[in-house]
């Protein structure tokens, strides 16, 4: 599919929202999926998951996109794309979904905000009573994205309270300053384990979130989490090496080694074989090929259909060799 660029707001200092128009009609997404974008950079296509911060309905959608230090795409974003230019995706995609009625709590750091951002902006629409606790973590002031327009949701919203910590806070911060922790939790959202929790954010928070919640007596299947994907390994970084069970994946003419610690994405990166990745989380399908010889074991988060698992295919960032493996692209 194709997304015309219609406009482009800055968020934080890192932070640009960017309002997409599908050329297609019909295009339709549940709050909290995502889309994958195909961006050409520089002579080659980069595959980048966005999680869709924008209400489901609309004319448009909105990604909302930090910039990363040395980052291959969000740099391109960032100072490129703009109104009249136009991107291909695919999706929307993910199971990361507002989904059941009663309490809820958000909890995010930086830009994990996105995909609650569409929750929210669903309930004030369309469940406007809906009682909901929202955590965000940002390192100071400015970066506390959507910053202005919670306080506005606030008024359609009257159950919705927001608390803010803040890394290193400037020195008229009175709010919550630190990291996120069970006190600190237990005061912003004193019946955190009551509701339903969807957090987002880098790994380690979303941990401690999760144990705060099981501490607190939540019950696991009401902590929902979306990982904004690891990065695959470098190139030329050493992973176990070869051991005794040190498997084999051939795909073309070339063959390489694959520890048991790594997915087949990460030791095709390593050595610079490129096999397309979107997500690096069993997310978007990016990573689809085909097995032709060998087993491996995948655990995946909804990027393959039970027709093409079916049919041989597997994730590439989701799989882990338990035999030496062919694969075609
Ligand atoms: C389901 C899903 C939804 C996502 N939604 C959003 C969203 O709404 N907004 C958003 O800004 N991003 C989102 N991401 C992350 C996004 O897909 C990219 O990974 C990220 O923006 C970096 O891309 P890049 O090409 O600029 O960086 P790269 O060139 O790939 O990497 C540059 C540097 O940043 C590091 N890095 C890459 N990705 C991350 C990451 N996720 N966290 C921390 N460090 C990283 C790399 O290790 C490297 O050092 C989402 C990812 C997934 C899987
Ligand atoms: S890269 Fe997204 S599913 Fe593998």
């Amino acid at each position: 599919m194709l997304l015309d660029c219609i406009a482009v707001r800055d968020e934080t200092p890192t932070v640009k929202t960017f309002a997409l128009r599908p050329r297609e009609t019909g295009f339709s997404h549940l709050p909290g999926q995502a889309v994958t974008l195909a961006l050409d950079i520089e002579r080659e296509t980069l595959y980048r998951t966005f999680s869709i911060a924008s209400a489901p309905g609309g004319e448009t959608i909105e990604l909302t996109i930090k910039r990363h230090p040395q980052g291959r795409a969000t740099g391109w974003l960032h100072q490129v794309l703009g109104p009249g230019m136009t991107v291909s995706a695919s999706g929307p995609i993910g199971r990361f979904v507002l989904d059941g009625a009663g309490p809820v709590a958000f909890v995010s750091a930086g830009s994990g905000a996105s995909p609650l951002m569409a929750m929210l902006r669903h309930l004030a629409a369309a469940a406007p009573g809906t009682d909901v606790a929202w955590f965000h973590a940002a390192r100071d002031e400015e970066e506390v994205v959507f910053a202005r327009e919670l306080t506005a949701l606030q008024r359609q919203l009257p159950k919705l309270s927001v608390s803010v910590v803040l890394s290193r806070p400037g020195p008229g911060w009175f709010g919550y300053r630190g990291r996120l922790g069970r006190r600190l939790l237990s005061v912003a959202i004193p019946d955190f384990a009551r509701r339903r929790v969807y957090c987002c954010g880098p790994d380690g928070f979303m941990q401690a979130a999760r144990l705060i919640h099981a501490a607190e007596g939540g019950a696991k299947d009401d902590f929902r989490i979306e990982h904004f994907g690891a990065a695959p390994k470098a190139p030329g970084v050493p992973v176990g090496e070869t051991d005794a069970s040190t498997v084999e994946v051939t795909l073309g003419e070339r063959s390489f080694p694959v520890a048991p610690t790594e997915t087949i994405l990460e030791a095709a990166t390593r050595r610079q074989i490129v096999i397309p990745c979107g997500c690096a989380s069993g997310i978007c399908g990016t990573c689809r090929v085909k097995i032709v010889t060998g087993e491996v074991t995948m655990r995946h988060n909804g990027g393959l259909s039970p027709e093409d698992e079916a049919a041989g295919y597997i994730l590439a960032c989701s799989s882990r060799p338990r035999t030496d493996v062919t694969i075609t692209l």
